[in-house]
């Protein structure tokens, strides 16, 4: 196992114990949510009463295998959901989806009391940008949906090129925007892409994590968003699903 790899692990492992019995899990995508998903195939194991929701086929399949109960609708909110991230900056904003799962995975993070992603320290940025924004568009015309986000100021690229693009979990192709100077403005640059016509999701997560789990040389250390202000009381009128998207 590489270095990364054991970071990765040691993170996830670290949001395990935030993982209590009752607990409806909402459950993330890639190779650091991995991790966390076999633990809780673990706890399930030792006889913790857990359900979760996944954010992707592949974890539905991952934690299928691993006897996770799975919840298909939901009533009320996730009691914590953990998943990865592309980059995460000073302010715990995100970029996610350049695995492919952003739209679900927003959803899972939007309808969950506690947001908590799990990082090696590679991830940590000053600005976001240094990478891709991948997009979910229709793939309807697409085209013009582009068109409209080249006018936002990026550059982009068809996920798995033109002749045989990548295909989302949700039948939808992946735009990967490029900002030549970075992204200054996320509050913003999410907003004006949430209301391009032809976009299904962003993968800018812009004021929806809590907590942020991030492993380096000296073990996981953990960082939290202060301005918690920004999430909405939820149906208990206690902490309730996330505001900002
Ligand atoms: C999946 O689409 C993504 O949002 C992942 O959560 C993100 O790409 C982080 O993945 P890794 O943990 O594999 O780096």
């Amino acid at each position: 196992m590489s270095n990364q790899e054991r970071l990765k692990r040691a993170a996830a492992e670290k949001a395990l114990e935030l993982v209590q019995d009752g607990m409806l899990l909402g459950l993330g995508s890639g190779s650091t949510a991995k991790y966390f998903t076999e633990g809780v195939g673990r706890l399930v194991a030792s006889g913790m009463k857990l359900r979760c929701v996944p954010s992707s086929r592949a974890t539905a399949e991952l934690a299928a295998g691993l006897g996770i109960p799975i919840v298909q609708e939901l009533l009320g909110a996730i009691d914590l959901a953990v998943d990865g991230a592309d980059e995460v900056d000073p302010n715990l904003n995100l970029i996610k989806g350049r695995g492919g799962a952003l739209f679900r995975e927003k959803i899972v993070a939007a309808a969950s009391k506690r947001f908590v992603v799990v990082v090696d320290e590679s991830k940590l940025v000053k600005q976001l940008g240094v990478g891709v924004l991948p997009v979910e568009v229709s793939p309807f015309l697409w085209r013009t949906t582009a068109e409209r986000l080249i006018a936002l100021g990026s550059s982009l690229t068809v996920r798995g090129g033109e002749e045989a693009p990548f295909i989302t979990d949700n039948g939808n192709l992946i735009l990967d925007l490029t900002f030549e100077a970075g992204i200054d403005n996320p509050v913003d640059l999410a907003a004006a892409i949430k209301v391009t016509t032809g976009v299904v999701e962003h993968g800018l997560f812009v004021e929806m994590t809590d907590t942020c789990i991030v492993a380096g040389p000296t073990g996981p250390r953990t960082l939290g968003r202060s301005a918690v202000a920004a999430r909405k009381p939820g149906p208990d009128g206690g902490q309730g699903p996330k505001g900002r998207h």
